[in-house]
């Protein structure tokens, strides 16, 4: 029901792998944009965040998911680079993952990064799918754009679908000898022991509507009790870039992954030499679907509240840093929160 929602936070869902595996074509696909393309040498080299709400994941779901199922507000998208010079990022990426997805071109399987990823998705005991993309590449693939991969599989030659299967389960052996029990998404009853594998293609959108619902399901099913935050609490974030802004100075694109932050607020940043005390002077929100990376119409907001991507405009933000926490000060001393900040 829709007062329970607004006390639900959105799940975060961060998508890794290796480069060119595609994980920015795959959010360009969800968000209905080209962020990719504009991308310089084609990689990413920052964490991006989009807000996917429940509506825009029920219409490309299709007949797969019953919006009435769900009370959860929608998803915050994670993307990371998979250049192997950005573990930082993709570490930073995984520890503010409630779930992952992990990214794997089904042609080339597990490569360096993905081991990588799938490390640390272990150490951070983050439950993850893995979306075995590029379905299309397969020769004699006859695309089904935008379907479940059921009926895509159903319009298939046998030849196309075998060499798929090889694939797939060249895949789940690697998962096996990375220490998890994995199978094809459709096979699996308990997702808590075993992996889920979705065939999909970034390129075409087929299998896409699957990994929506098995996100959605995911979330619904074993993260309710961990969304259901004190959505009144003093906000908490991490900050993904230092940007500046015209008409702003320097600002912070910031994830907000508990709590609130509101418009006036005292808040501690962690600087490059000391903790920043500052006050909140514009929350500018990215629009739904919008990469916080490459907004450009931000909307200012009098608060917002976890998890969402926003971009905070305060005094002082110059010597802020990536990576860095954001807390607001609300009923706790300054003090403290700067011990806190300090502290991480
Ligand atoms: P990094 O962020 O640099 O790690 O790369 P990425 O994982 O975000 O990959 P990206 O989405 O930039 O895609 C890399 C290349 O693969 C691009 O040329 C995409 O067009 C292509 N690509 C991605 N997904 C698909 C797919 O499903 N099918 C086909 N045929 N090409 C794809
Ligand atoms: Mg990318």
């Amino acid at each position: 029901d829709h007062t329970h929602a607004d006390t639900l936070r959105t799940p975060i869902v961060a998508v890794l792998g290796h480069v060119d595996h595609g994980k920015t074509s795959l959010l360009d696909t969800i968000r209905g944009s080209a962020v990719s393309e504009g991308e310089a040498g084609a990689i990413t080299q920052h964490i991006g965040a989009t807000d996917i709400p429940l509506d825009t994941i029920s219409g490309m779901a299709g007949e797969l998911i019953d919006p009435s199922d769900f009370d959860l507000p929608g998803l915050l998208f994670i993307d990371t680079p998979g250049h192997h010079s950005f573990s930082t990022l993709r570490a930073r990426g995984g520890a503010l993952a409630d779930i992952a997805v992990l990214v794997v071109d089904v042609n080339d399987g597990f490569q360096p990064q993905t081991e990588e990823a799938i490390d640390i998705l272990r150490r951070t005991g983050t439950p993850f799918v893995v979306a075995a993309n590029k379905v299309d590449t397969t020769p004699g693939w006859n695309p089904q754009d935008g379907e479940p991969i059921q009926k895509s599989m159903d319009a298939q030659s046998e030849r196309a679908k075998s060499m798929l299967d090889e694939n797939l389960y060249e895949i789940i052996g690697q998962l096996s000898d990375a220490g998890f029990s994995a199978d094809l998404y459709w096979r699996v009853q308990d997702f808590q022991k075993n992996i889920g594998v979705v065939p999909l293609s970034a390129l075409t959108g087929e299998g896409v509507p699957d990994l929506l619902t098995v996100l959605m399901g995911l979330s619904q099913r074993f993260m309710k009790e961990e969304m259901a935050i004190d959505v009144q609490g003093p906000g908490e974030g991490t900050v993904l870039e230092v940007k500046d802004e015209r008409g702003f100075g320097a600002t912070v694109d910031t994830v907000v992954y508990d709590g609130v932050i509101r418009n006036g607020d005292q808040i501690v940043v962690g600087g490059q030499n000391e903790p920043i005390v500052t006050e909140v002077r514009a929350l500018l929100r990215p629009r739904p679907l919008a990469e916080i990376r490459t907004e450009k119409e931000f909307e200012k907001v009098g608060e917002i509240g976890a998890a969402a991507g926003v971009k905070i405009a305060a005094p002082d933000l110059d010597q802020a840093m990536a990576g860095a926490p954001v807390r607001v000060v609300r009923d706790r001393t300054v003090d403290e929160v700067v011990e806190e900040v300090k502290a991480e």
